[in-house]
């Protein structure tokens, strides 16, 4: 028996489909990248999982109780209990959001010319480490490339593959590596326990220090309890424990798993010297270490959502709401990234389009087919995000073309799904009338959130 949401909802947003040739207008004007247009313009909004979900009547019940006190706020400490609890960590900084994480903690350990190991970097953090003078190196397993064959853990790194950079590339010229759970950028792909823990033995034996980007922390522990033999039993807070145990410290977008629409964490486990550092760094980019560029009320939200998002009941929903959508999608013939990952399913939009080539973006092409048909907006996870080599100026080429179908948390119902998939497939149907895309205007630096295409003739 299918198991409803385990909540009930108390309020509601309407949402509005405005007419085809209204939307077909609007992707114009937004030159071809649906980042450019208005949240008013679309109907269901899967861009992204992060700042997106819905909050519960606990949190906002918690924004009542903000502690507005410059230093030392009352949420604070409540932050601060309940995220050294759940990760077993000595230190806890708040931060505006994931990448003023990002900021104020890993660029004081890069030196200029080194490489920053990953699975796979996702797009903020590459950008932090390629402005710090360092190259971000993905060593995930060739598995994740596989959109077919359903592997468990498709956020794994290659072990062997890192040890062999790690020896040919010279311990001295590695920064440090970053385990990404779940990796977003494959997916939504887990990473087992038994890989963390793998990496881990690996990086103690060069002397390298090992790091989480935690945004999908969660999701990432309830994957290893439902798919890894020895966790079934295991509450995922415990699990999530074991996970955090691998790891000198975190850098976490609490925009996902902690359920708030604002807010990000640094946690270090026991590196006073590192803690310091942060701590100085955060006062000039993200205010005094006790707000971290967030209000009382937010962390107050942020403390209870960080307990939310790791509830069981909650997260086998969660999960098994993307998969339903995912298997609604194989089941109309669509080819996705399987099986199914953590906070969205990503079309194989190589397969889909095949006409397209990476230079002209299939992904991105697949994103704006879709807004026209259902006023659905998803994102590319491609060669269009990739962008160029920051030495040679070459667009690079992304190993999959995907269009990511971001599930917000708590928001959307099943009907919602049941629209998205009804919608992509009869986009399959018409696969071949879509046109690849061409670069009219782009930044230097994250491109893909601000750039302006066209349809190539
Ligand atoms: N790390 C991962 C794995 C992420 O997915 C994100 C954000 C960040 C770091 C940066 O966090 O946005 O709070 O500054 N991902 C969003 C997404 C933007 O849509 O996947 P942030």
């Amino acid at each position: 028996m299918k198991k409803p949401e385990p909540f009930k909802i108390k309020m509601v947003e309407p949402i509005n489909l405005i007419p085809k040739e209204e939307r077909i207008k609007s992707l114009e004007r937004a030159g071809y990248n649906p980042f450019s247009l208005k949240a008013e313009e679309i109907f269901i909004d899967i861009l992204s999982d992060s700042g997106s979900g819905a909050m519960s009547d606990r949190q906002w019940a918690g924004l009542m109780m903000g502690d507005e006190s410059y230093a030392g706020s009352r949420n604070f400490y409540h932050l601060e209990s309940v995220a050294k609890d759940l990760f077993g960590y000595k230190y806890i900084i708040p931060s505006h959001q994931g990448r003023g994480a990002e900021k104020v903690f890993f660029p004081q350990m890069i030196k200029k010319g080194q490489d920053v190991l990953g699975n796979m970097h996702f797009d903020t953090t590459m950008a932090h480490i390629e402005l710090a003078g360092a190259h971000a190196i993905n060593l995930i397993h060739d598995r994740a490339f596989d959109t077919v064959t359903p592997y468990p853990f498709k956020g794994d790194f290659d072990t062997e593959k890192l040890e062999n950079y790690i020896k040919n590339r010279g311990v001295e010229n590695i920064a440090f590596l970053i385990i990404t759970v779940t990796c977003n950028s494959a997916g939504g792909q887990p990473v087992s326990m038994a890989n963390i823990k793998a990496v881990k033995e690996i990086c103690d034996k060069y002397g390298i220090r090992v790091f989480i980007d935690a945004a999908r922390f969660a999701e990432n522990a309830y994957f290893i309890k439902i798919r890894e033999k020895g966790y079934e039993d295991t509450p995922i807070r415990e699990i999530v424990k074991e996970m955090f145990s691998y790891a000198e410290g975190f850098t976490m977008s609490a925009k996902k798993d902690a359920i708030v629409n604002m807010g990000g964490l640094v946690g270090i486990k026991d590196d006073e010297e590192l803690y310091i550092s942060t701590r100085s760094l955060t006062v000039p980019y993200e205010g005094f270490p006790t707000y971290g560029g967030l209000s009382g009320r937010d962390i107050e939200a942020l403390a209870i959502g960080l307990m939310e998002g790791t509830e069981e009941p909650y997260l086998e929903y969660r999960i098994n709401q993307i998969n339903y959508l995912g298997q609604r999608l194989v089941d109309g013939g669509v080819a996705i990234q399987s099986p199914p990952g953590g906070h969205a399913i990503f079309v194989d939009a190589k397969k889909m389009l095949p006409h397209i080539p990476y230079y002209e973006f299939p992904a991105q092409a697949l994103a704006n087919a879709l807004y026209i048909e259902g006023g659905i907006r998803g994102v590319e996870i491609g060669s269009f995000l990739l962008g160029r080599d920051p030495e040679t100026g070459e667009q690079r080429e992304s190993d999959m073309e995907l269009l990511r179908l971001t599930i917000p948390r708590r928001v959307y119902t099943d009907n919602h799904m049941d629209y998205i998939a009804d919608c992509l497939i009869a986009l399959k149907d018409k696969a071949s009338e879509v046109k690849g895309l061409e670069i009219e205007y782009e930044p230097k630096v994250l491109r893909h959130f601000t750039a302006r295409l066209k349809p190539v003739k």
